[in-house]
């Protein structure tokens, strides 16, 4: 199939030069502990290339932590273990060659809470991960338009990219963190209720990006807003945790069915508000 692109990003190279394609992550039996808590148990699931995978399900079940195990982050939390496999595109992340910083830039993520650099300019955050990452650039200038265009936030922040970026709104900074994150040029990109801070008109506006990206980078969203699961993602995974017990996937399929014709009633419960 050819994807018509409206506009042809640059796409970053890795610190060896190559590009990257979205790529395949894929779960396999994970478990999660804090302490001697087990949070997760047994969760399975494929996050398809240049797919929007939606995590829904009541607070607690364990979202964010499956989110953080993807992409090496869990393992920063003091006493959290885990178990079973993640594999991008069939290799385990956590395997012993793997180095956690490198799986980071593979895998991007974008917080609940807008966290731009404040006191750097809306051109240096754009920028900020390639110092990190050791990639180096002599076109920065297309790779910021490109990146700030590719995340819905070109037009509005073309004459002040030498402002501060503490100083845009928190729809625009969130905008900006996304076009951080795809400077990089990530693989996965994953979103931790990404909107849940914003009013409903920049909600849309992201949304909007999340459809534009999608082609180019493969998008894990969490979400509590079952209109933005609906109108954002191509498959859906339905997280529960029964009383103390760890989150467990009660269903995983495409949006549509898990929307109108799931498998399990709880699903078709949920999705619908009647709890969590
Ligand atoms: N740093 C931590 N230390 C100890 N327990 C934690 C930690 N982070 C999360 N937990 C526990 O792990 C379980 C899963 O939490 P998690 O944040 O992954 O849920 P969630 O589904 O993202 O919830 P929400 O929808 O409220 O964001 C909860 O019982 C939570 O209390
Ligand atoms: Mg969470």
């Amino acid at each position: 199939m050819t994807v018509t692109q409206q506009h042809q990003p640059t796409p970053a190279p890795t610190a060896t030069g190559a590009t990257r394609e979205p790529a395949t992550l894929v779960a396999r039996g994970i478990g999660a502990w804090f302490g001697t808590n087990k949070v997760l148990e047994g969760i399975s699931l494929e996050m398809t290339a240049r797919r929007v995978t939606a995590l829904i399900g009541p607070s607690g079940c364990g979202k964010s932590t499956f989110l953080r195990i993807l992409n090496r982050m869990h393992e920063l939390v003091p006493g959290a273990a885990m178990s079973g496999e993640i594999l991008l595109d069939g290799i385990d992340i956590y395997g012993p060659s793997q180095r956690p910083a490198d799986t980071r830039l593979r895998i991007g993520m974008v917080f609940q809470k807008p966290n731009p650099f404040p006191a750097m300019t809306v051109y240096e955050n754009v920028i900020a991960g390639l110092k990190l990452a050791g990639i180096k650039r002599h076109d920065k200038d297309d790779l910021v338009e490109s990146c700030l265009v590719r995340a819905g936030l070109w037009n509005e922040v073309k004459g002040r990219l030498r402002d501060p970026g503490g100083g845009l709104s928190g729809g625009q900074q969130q905008r900006l963190c996304i076009a951080r994150a795809l400077a990089v040029n990530p693989q996965v990109l994953l979103m931790d209720e990404p909107c849940s801070a914003l009013d409903p008109t920049s909600t849309r506006r992201i949304e909007e990006t999340i459809d534009e990206i999608s082609h180019e980078v493969t998008i894990v969203i969490v979400t509590h807003n079952m209109q933005q699961a609906a109108r954002v993602s191509d498959h859906c995974a339905f997280f529960l945790a029964a009383e103390g017990q760890p989150g467990r996937i009660v269903e995983a399929g495409p949006t549509d069915v898990m929307f109108s014709n799931p498998t399990d009633p709880r699903t078709l419960d949920y999705v619908n508000g009647r709890f969590g």
